[in-house]
């Protein structure tokens, strides 16, 4: 069971974390061009799914047309040839509409699939970038949604939403331009609930953005449920937890189904809703088409109609309904869609524009870092002006070795965390050879400075590219040299497959001081010339406990180092010891000088410690 520390003070997620709330605006354009900035490399896609799409528009009034040609030209005059060439023109059509249709679903969704992998490698880039800062207030699962299901709904602006609302509307502008000229009066009647339509469809589409933007937030809740909880299973396990945290999960679930509810609810009253008024428009069509019809024919005798209406006209304009509904009943989805990417890609941008990257304006390089290390009146706090470090000063010569001891919580990881800028001071200077750490690259000073963290962290992948870190640059057999410096080497053969052993995720499937000698050897293998350790306090076993202090003092060996001490060997054997209390110095010296001082911090840490517990090491 390892209880992290660093982790405890979390404050609520950022704004924009799991919310994220849209403008009311119809459709942020600004937004839109951003998106489609992603699309430039894919323009080509990019235009043939429009043009497929316009054609697809045009081709669709097609039938409606040959149907009226059909019944009025060849069924009613009873041509036979005519009728034959009329089908094999409309099954070619049909052959030819259907390669269209297949290029233009296959293209749009192929276009969306690759904006959404540049983007992907965008933002993995971008994340890996962040200052530590933001993943102390950002939940993981939050990020884990982003990258996942909120890129997801981008991809649907060009598959479902944009081309896509485009085409329907050229559909829609097409086929009423169509009824009008064929017979204006027959199609102002037949069009008099399109308003009503057009209303309803808005309400809709405002009701359900507000649905499915609760969906979302609620997936993302679920996410970092579950992220957390998986992560932390072993204890919830331990500590018998399962009832409780069912109870939590039961809650958010209910939340995420509770969401799906509503916006399904708004469809089950708007579907019903468009197939009424699609009944009207065909009642008024039969009514006011066949009164037509038979008004002209009795008007024959007298003064024929110089435009009369044909039973051809009549089935035409049922067929144009048919399309003229098909889309509108999508219209207010496709528009959610789109809206939903928009949601998504806002949220994405704002990952992508968080500006707290780890700045990198230094440009010093020098091939020879000697290593020393000063601190100077240095204050650091990780929230506002809650001083973890106050009036911080040390200097460590090249080569020596400095020991921080004290209390839990003294800010003892706070000092080497802003030693690598894993955060950044508020006051005072941090110098590695007289030069402020700011004015090193940040690559470079973070590879000359080896840091072994508190928990190790390994990842799902051998032995041999957990100690690389899958840099080309390191080879195997200097990996193997490393581990045997470390005294390592023995061990790791005794496993399955040796170097090629795969960890499993977090180093599940090593003992805590195995996972240890791995990240020292991780260290070692940089060659690097200042060494920060950070002792894990884990109590392991005699035989690799000895292991690690030989590890610890060969790691040592000729670097500067700053070590977070809690073994005896390591305190004692180190040039100097620093005792931190409160995120102030309280004492420095040596081991014998400070075990002198009576009463002392390091008197009183080193009995509670070591003597009393009668731990003679
Ligand atoms: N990421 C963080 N965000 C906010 N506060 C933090 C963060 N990490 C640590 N702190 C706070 O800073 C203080 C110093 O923590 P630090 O990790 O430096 O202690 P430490 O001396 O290393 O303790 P330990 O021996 O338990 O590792 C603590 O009060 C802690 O709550
Ligand atoms: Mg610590």
């Amino acid at each position: 069971m390892s209880d992290n520390k660093d982790n405890k003070s979390k404050t609520p997620p950022p704004a924009g974390g799991s919310g994220g709330v849209v403008t009311g605006k119809a459709l942020d354009w600004k937004l839109l061009r951003r998106v489609m900035r992603y699309v430039k490399p894919y323009n080509v896609t990019f235009i043939i799914s429009a043009f497929l799409t316009v054609f697809l528009a045009a081709s669709a009034l097609v039938q409606p047309i040959l149907m009226q040609k059909t019944l009025d030209n060849y069924i009613l005059k009873d041509d036979y040839n005519g009728l034959v060439f009329i089908v094999e023109l409309m099954v070619g059509m049909l052959i030819i509409q259907t390669i269209a249709q297949y290029y233009q679903t296959y293209l749009t969704n192929s276009l969306g699939q690759s904006v959404i992998r540049d983007l992907r490698i965008d933002i993995f880039n971008h994340i890996t970038s962040l200052r530590l800062k933001y993943f102390d207030r950002t939940p993981i699962g939050i990020l884990i949604t982003r990258t996942v299901s909120d890129l997801e709904t981008i991809a649907d602006i060009f598959s479902e939403g944009l081309i896509s609302i485009m085409g329907d509307m050229l559909l829609l502008i097409a086929v009423i331009s169509y009824m009008l000229f064929r017979d204006w009066r027959l199609a102002l009647i037949t069009l008099i609930p399109m308003p009503f339509l057009f209303l309803s469809t808005y309400v809709f589409k405002e009701a359900i953005k507000s649905a499915f933007q609760e969906v979302r937030t609620q997936v993302a809740q679920l996410n970092t449920f579950l992220a957390e909880h998986i992560s932390g299973i072993s204890i919830i396990q331990v500590f018998a937890r399962e009832h409780q945290e069912m109870r939590k999960f039961k809650v958010v679930n209910e939340k995420y189904r509770d969401a799906n509810i509503r916006s399904n609810w708004y469809y089950s009253i708007f579907f019903p809703v468009v197939e009424i008024l699609f009944a009207c428009c065909m009642a008024l069509l039969v009514w006011y088409g066949c009164k037509r019809i038979l008004s002209d024919q009795q008007m024959k005798a007298i003064s024929p109609t110089p435009d009369p209406i044909s039973p051809g006209d009549i089935l035409g304009f049922i067929l144009c309904l048919n399309i003229l509904f098909r889309p509108i009943r999508q219209l207010a989805d496709k528009f959610n869609t789109l809206q939903m990417g928009m949601v998504g890609a806002d949220r994405i941008f704002k990952v992508l524009d968080t500006d707290e990257v780890a700045v990198n304006a230094g440009k010093l390089k020098p091939t020879d870092l000697q290593g020393e290390i000063e601190f100077k009146n240095v204050w650091f706090a990780y929230n506002d002006e809650n001083w973890v470090l106050k009036d911080i000063n040390f200097h460590v010569k090249p080569g020596k070795t400095l020991a921080l001891v004290g209390a839990t919580g003294a800010g003892k990881s706070s000092t080497i965390n802003i030693l690598n800028r894993f955060y950044e001071i508020a006051k005072g200077s941090v110098l590695i050879d007289g030069r402020d750490i700011r004015e090193y690259d940040v690559n470079y000073l973070r590879a000359r400075i080896a840091t072994v963290i508190q928990d190790v962290f390994l990842f799902t992948d051998t032995i041999a590219n957990n100690i690389s870190l899958n840099n080309q640059g390191i080879t195997r057999e200097q990996v193997i040299a490393a581990a045997k410096d470390v005294g390592a080497h023995e061990f790791i053969e005794r496993l399955p497959g040796g170097y090629d052993y795969n960890v499993m995720e977090r180093g599940a499937t090593l003992s805590a001081g195995q996972a240890q000698l791995i990240s020292f050897i991780r260290a070692l293998v940089y060659n690097p010339t200042i060494l920060v350790l950070d002792e894990a306090t884990s109590s392991v076993d005699t035989e690799t406990e000895l292991l690690i202090q030989n590890a610890i003092s060969k790691l040592m060996q000729g670097r500067t180092a700053i070590v977070i001490a809690h073994r005896l060997s390591t305190i004692q054997n180190a040039d100097k010891i620093i005792v931190l209390d409160h995120g102030e110095i309280k004492e420095t010296g040596t081991h014998q000088q400070l075990l002198r001082i009576e009463n002392g911090y390091y008197r009183k840490l080193y009995d509670l410690q070591f003597n009393s517990a009668g731990i003679s090491r």
